[in-house]
């Protein structure tokens, strides 16, 4: 199933860097954005995760938000988040570098995470910036205020606004720095996280696809594993590292 390359270089691969996208939950029963049951299917992006909605109508963003706010704490990582906290512990320099909201790799034990479009566990007023749990909203039905009166958002990265800096130039970072870059469960369509792969292609990564599906990167990786990543990534972490 897998390259005596890919073993070999990832066994000795001081830098490893792994890119995340919604397919690495999807076993976790998170819906992914695209695709048959996709979120974006069912409803519509600019409606939803965008500011100019949110002060629109902000009952009816919140209300999206707190619906998926509960879906995701109640459920748990998989064996795919499992098997990359495992694989941070073989590897001097390891990130991951996710555009999912799920705080599922923190769930799951790993330690190097860089979120590129947020955390829906976190929240903020978008006047004074003070900022919340969602144990201290989510029992609210209209859309929580802060004390001093401002709305209250998710802290997660909506349609037409900058990701987090820091985020992006540690996750940059990574990636050109990695000697075994990692895409995971992402269709590699929404930039500027989508150019992570290729960042790290140029600077001289072996880069992997792990994805159910061939995806707009997948000619240009050098190696793409078809399948779910729930299976994939533990049979991968049997493969190299049992005699290490
Ligand atoms: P998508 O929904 O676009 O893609 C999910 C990918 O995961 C698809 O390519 C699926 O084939 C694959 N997939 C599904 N189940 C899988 C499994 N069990 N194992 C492996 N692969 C599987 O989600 P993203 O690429 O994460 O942005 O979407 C990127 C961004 O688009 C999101 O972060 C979000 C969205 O708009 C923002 O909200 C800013």
């Amino acid at each position: 199933m897998f390259s005596d390359k890919l073993i070999s270089r990832l066994k000795d691969a001081k830098l490893v860097a792994v890119f995340t996208g919604a397919g690495i939950s999807a076993e976790s029963g998170v819906p992914t954005f695209r695709g048959e049951d996709g979120l974006w299917k069912k409803f519509r992006p600019e409606e939803l995760a965008n500011f100019d909605a949110f002060i629109r109508n902000p009952d009816l963003v919140w209300e999206w938000y707190r619906y998926r706010k509960k879906i995701i704490a109640d459920i748990k990582p998989n064996p795919g988040h499992y098997a990359l906290a495992e694989m941070e512990k073989r590897h001097e320099h390891f990130a991951i570098i996710t555009q999912n909201i799920d705080n599922l790799h923190r769930r799951a034990g790993s330690k190097t995470v860089y979120e590129l479009h947020g955390n829906i566990e976190r929240n903020y007023c978008i006047d004074c910036r003070k900022s919340y749990s969602n144990k201290e909203i989510i029992a609210q039905e209209k859309a929580p205020r802060c004390t001093c009166g401002g709305l209250i958002r998710p802290d997660v990265v909506w349609f037409g606004e900058f990701l987090p800096q820091d985020q992006w130039d540690a996750g940059e970072a990574a990636a050109e720095r990695a000697e075994v870059f990692f895409s995971v469960g992402t269709s590699a369509v929404v930039y500027p996280a989508a150019s992570l792969p290729m960042i790290a292609k140029r600077a001289g990564a072996y880069v992997v696809e792990i994805n159910l599906e061939r995806t707009e990167l997948s000619h240009q990786a050098d190696e793409v594993l078809l399948g779910k990543s729930g299976e994939i990534l533990p049979k991968l972490i049997n493969a190299c590292y049992q005699n290490k």
